[in-house]
């Protein structure tokens, strides 16, 4: 129970990585804030919390958007007024579209960036009263993409890549108060792969080079990055742990 007691704001929470981080921190006692575009998405993972947790389980169901600044300050301002409190954010949120340049559409970029980018920093300015006066953490869900250069795929990276400098840069300026990390996952087994994009040639391709430049040999589950975005909440394994961009990738970046 090592985040007994704390808050954490979690966006995306929906489905994949952030459904699974709302589970394991909620097993780890901590209260959490679920934030997503869609509100039936949010209340799946919330019955899988108390179902997880059972009667002692604190959740709130935030329906939002992370690019939209008044609905982030709008999100934020509920989490902080229904558990008294914000320890943790943590900056989930995601969508990819892959494509070569010649192909690829503006607003699609646009996209990513609101949500890899605009959304993370919106947050992270509503969310930082209350994680200064709680010592409290950010962690971010960047990616391999973000460090890794890769035809095809290169606008997600960057955006991505962006988050990484952001990580990093923050780490500095809001030390020692607030830390702030990043997680970057390889491939993991989640519904972003419903919708990339691509048709579905192009995705069974994309699975395969993926799979084949893992040298663990498999996808990973939701729950293996789950597992470390707490190890990185939790002051007990990660107090002096900040500015970190922590590849849990199956060995993609080795
Ligand atoms: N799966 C992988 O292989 C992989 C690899 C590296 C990094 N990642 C990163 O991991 C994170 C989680 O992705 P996932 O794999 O778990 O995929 P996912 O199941 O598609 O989860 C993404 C979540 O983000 C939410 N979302 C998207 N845009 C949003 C917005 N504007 N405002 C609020 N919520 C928004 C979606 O819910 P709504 O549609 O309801 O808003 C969805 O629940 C992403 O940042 C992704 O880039 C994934």
């Amino acid at each position: 129970m090592t985040l007994a007691g704390k808050a954490v704001l979690i966006t995306g929470a929906g489905s994949g990585i952030g459904s699974a981080t709302a589970v394991r921190a909620a097993r780890r006692g901590a209260a959490v804030a679920l934030v997503g575009r869609r509100a039936e998405a949010l209340e799946h993972t919330a019955a899988q919390v108390r179902e997880a947790v059972g009667e002692g389980s604190r959740v709130a169901v935030l329906a939002g958007d992370v690019g939209k600044a008044p609905e982030v300050e709008r999100v934020v301002a509920a989490a902080a007024e229904h558990f008294g409190r914000i320890d943790g954010l943590v900056n989930n949120a995601g969508t990819a579209r892959f494509s070569a340049l010649e192909d690829a559409r503006i607003d699609e970029l646009d996209t990513m960036l609101d949500t890899h980018l605009r959304g993370p920093v919106l947050l992270i300015q509503a969310c930082l009263p209350h994680l200064r006066r709680s010592g409290g953490s950010v962690v971010n869900v960047s990616s391999v993409g973000g460090v890794l250069s890769l035809p095809g795929r290169s606008l997600y990276g960057a955006s991505k890549a962006a988050l990484n400098h952001l990580t990093r840069s923050l780490a500095r300026e809001l030390a020692p108060a607030v830390r702030v990390n990043a997680v970057l996952p390889g491939p993991v087994e989640t519904p972003m792969y419903d919708d990339l994009g691509l048709d579905a040639d192009g995705v069974d391709e994309l699975r395969e080079g993926l799979l084949s430049a893992t040298p663990m040999g498999r996808f990973g589950r939701p729950e293996e990055i789950a597992e470390w975005v707490c190890l990185l909440l939790d002051e007990e394994s990660s107090a002096w742990v900040t500015g970190a961009l922590l590849p849990v990738d199956g060995g993609r970046t080795a």
